[in-house]
């Protein structure tokens, strides 16, 4: 496949790998995959998408949880909240994701991705299958009313400008492969919900 449609870089040439995905899933005998989860902060991507993982894990996967807060502070510590600095922390995220899969592994990613297009170029990037939309769809209210970080009391109060949902917008997935109501289910059962749906793709056992 092509290493990507443009580059700055000019005498740089696409180099293909010697181990490829196939043979990672063959050797592994699971496939990767991305599970993009995506919903309003305090949503319980974070939480779904590590009990995922840990599910996951336990049956011998090969996973790793990409988190919001944590790329924050590495790979994209020099981005703020504004529209494009969303849409370029989504985009490094993508490519990050990708080498992932690459990789031969499960890639969990929980972000608040709020823009439809973001998340649309981040599934563009991949191969049909590839790419997972998960909408943990949890409402304001809820996510509102739990407010485990205080950052919609601060938000309401203007004390944090570009806020998801208060002040700035989130476009909700139009067709995602899963929409899991985290406001009102279980833990448990969303975890499930996933898992089922690895299964029916035959992506996991
Ligand atoms: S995005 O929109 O996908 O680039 O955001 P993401 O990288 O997932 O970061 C979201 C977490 O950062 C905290 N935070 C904010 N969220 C939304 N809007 C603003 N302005 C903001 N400022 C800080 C917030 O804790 C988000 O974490 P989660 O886990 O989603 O609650």
């Amino acid at each position: 496949s092509a290493g990507g449609a443009t580059s700055r870089s000019k005498n740089i040439v696409w180099h293909e790998a010697s181990v490829t995905r196939a043979d990672i899933s063959r050797q592994r005998s699971h496939k990767s995959v991305i599970l993009w989860f995506t919903g309003l902060s305090g949503s319980g991507k974070s939480t779904l998408a590590n009990a995922v993982n840990a599910a996951l894990f336990k049956k011998g996967f090969s996973t790793y949880v990409l988190d919001g807060d944590n790329v924050r502070h590495g790979l994209c510590k020099d981005l703020g909240f504004s529209d494009v600095d969303r849409e370029e922390n989504i985009r490094r995220i993508s490519e990050v994701a990708k080498l992932f899969l690459d990789a031969g592994i499960i890639v969990l990613t929980a972000f608040v991705s709020p823009f439809r297009s973001d998340r649309n170029a981040a599934r563009q990037l991949v191969d049909k299958g590839d790419f997972i939309e998960v909408f943990c769809s949890a409402d304001l209210k809820t996510c509102e009313e739990r407010d485990t970080k205080g950052l919609y009391a601060k938000a309401r109060k203007g004390e944090i400008k570009d806020f998801t949902g208060i002040s700035s917008p989130y476009e909700e997935p139009d067709s995602p492969e899963l929409n899991i109501e985290t406001g009102s289910r279980d833990l448990d059962k969303c975890v499930q919900d996933v898992l089922c749906k690895l299964s029916e793709l035959n992506i996991i056992e």
